[in-house]
């Protein structure tokens, strides 16, 4: 894989080799100046010389090709009309345009409290929440598949779980022993099963919504379920045609069920931050949820933003409330990706200590009873993520995008991964040189 293929680590970030570099520059006329980010620390951003001959363009230059986004800053600056700053970079005042421009340098002159040391703890700070290792568990096969209005052949599927097996992922869900009146496109269950069930090392839970599909599910060969219920009572009722009570007590007899068995069972909770009826879910519902399916037995509840409406600034008290009630090491966490947020929420969540992701290669998903679902994160923007994080996941992005490939081929459609269209033009680029 060349350079460009891998994300930038945060080990190799930029403004980190760029350190000793200010810092040449700082012993001398140019210093560096901090931002205003409100981390209590410094970021090394802008110069201010002192003397008209120490800085010169070149060094403007490096600089911005050092801090790629400088250019956007500039870009927006000129021409502009609203609340204009002035910004010394070298011997060039230039004016920033941005409202509340944080890197204003007439504010924020070098602080002598901004060392090398400082800039290690901010990142230490960043990153001491964040696991070494995160499990992934690859829902593509059956969150992915299960709102496509076109039957997918069974030998796809199979084909699909094969190929994302040989990518490393360790969990892959398969498929759901759901209702096929509810879910036609999953009706082929028994036999996507069977045909993978003696895939070596991994794990492959299948869903089931009650006992009917629990012995539906073993009798296929299944060894490891999961149970879906909702932090949303019209979700609920939509979704498996029941309330909330009604569920978990179903869920309490597949638990006691797949104890008797030894089968380990998943829990989920849908609708964790809003509700395509409800809207705005409270996060002491989640929480309440979470806490009966663990306390019925699931080893893992799996927090779903069902219809991905969730930012940082809901998903972090959400998260906090669980907590409260269940294990972090017990908590996953599945972000649909409508308004292009999971990332971001992936990146609170571990930083709050949850080491297990769902994903979806090539982005695909959305529940057929949630309005406005859309497709689940893609499982390449998460190992791309955390390869940059310097996070282990053990998963091979070059097989799981090949996967990815082969399943969008097959349904006609680009991946929705960005990473995975990223580097397949930077693939196609390199072949034409
Ligand atoms: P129901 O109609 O209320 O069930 O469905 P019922 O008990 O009245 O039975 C009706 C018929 O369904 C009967 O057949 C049953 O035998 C049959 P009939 O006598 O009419 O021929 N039936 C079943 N068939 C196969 N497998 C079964 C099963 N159970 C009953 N397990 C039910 C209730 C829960 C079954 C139905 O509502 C259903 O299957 N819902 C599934 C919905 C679903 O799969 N949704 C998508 C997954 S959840 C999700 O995507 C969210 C998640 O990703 C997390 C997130 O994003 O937040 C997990
Ligand atoms: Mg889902």
């Amino acid at each position: 894989m060349s350079s460009l293929e891998e994300p930038l680590r945060l080990d190799k970030l930029p403004s980190m080799s760029t350190i000793d570099r200010n810092q040449r520059f700082s012993s001398g006329a140019c210093r560096p100046s901090v931002d205003n980010l409100g981390m209590g620390n410094c970021w090394i951003e802008g110069r201010s010389c002192s003397t008209s001959n120490s800085c010169n363009e070149n060094n403007e230059e490096y600089y911005v090709e050092t801090f790629p986004w400088k250019r956007q800053t500039r870009g927006m600056s000129r021409g502009d009309s609203f609340s204009q700053k002035t910004m010394t970079v070298g011997r060039n005042s230039i004016k920033i345009g941005m409202i509340d421009d944080p890197f204003s340098s007439s504010d924020y002159q070098y602080s002598p409290k901004c060392n090398s040391k400082e800039i290690h703890n901010m990142a230490y700070k960043f990153m001491k929440g964040i696991p070494k290792f995160v499990k992934i568990v690859e829902v593509g096969p059956r969150d992915g598949l299960q709102n496509e209005k076109n039957i997918v052949p069974t030998s796809v599927k199979i084909e699909l779980i094969h190929r994302l097996a040989s990518s490393g992922l360790s969990v892959i869900e398969a498929t759901s022993f759901v209702s096929p009146k509810w879910v036609p496109q999953l009706a082929d269950a028994k036999v996507v099963m069977k045909a993978v069930q003696n895939l070596d090392g991994i794990r492959l839970p299948v869903l089931t919504p009650n006992l009917k599909g629990f012995q539906a599910a073993v009798a296929a060969g299944a060894r490891e379920v999961a149970v879906f219920a909702s932090a949303s009572e019209s979700f609920s009722k939509s979704n498996i045609n029941c309330s909330i009570d009604e569920s978990l007590a179903r869920y309490r007899a597949v638990t006691h069920a797949a104890n008797e068995l030894s089968i380990p069972v998943r829990g989920y909770v849908s609708c964790v931050v809003g509700c395509p009826v409800e809207g705005t879910i409270s996060p002491s519902k989640v929480a309440y949820v979470a806490k009966e399916l663990y306390d019925m037995g699931c080893f893992e509840i799996s927090l779903g933003d069902t219809i991905g409406v969730g930012t940082p600034g809901t998903v972090v008290p959400m998260l906090l409330a669980v907590m409260a009630v269940v294990p972090v090491e017990k908590l996953a966490v599945h972000f649909h990706d409508t308004y292009g947020q999971s990332l971001p929420n992936i990146l609170v969540s571990l930083q709050m200590g949850i080491s297990a992701v769902d994903s979806s290669v090539s982005g695909l998903g959305g529940c057929p009873y949630a309005k406005g679902a859309s497709g689940n994160v893609a499982t390449e923007d998460v190992v791309y993520m955390l390869n940059g994080l310097g996070v282990k996941t053990n998963v091979d992005i070059g097989k799981l995008m090949l996967a990815g490939d082969f399943i969008s081929k097959h349904l006609r459609r680009p991946s929705g991964s960005k990473t995975a269209v990223a580097l397949n033009q930077v693939t196609a680029d390199a072949s034409k040189i």
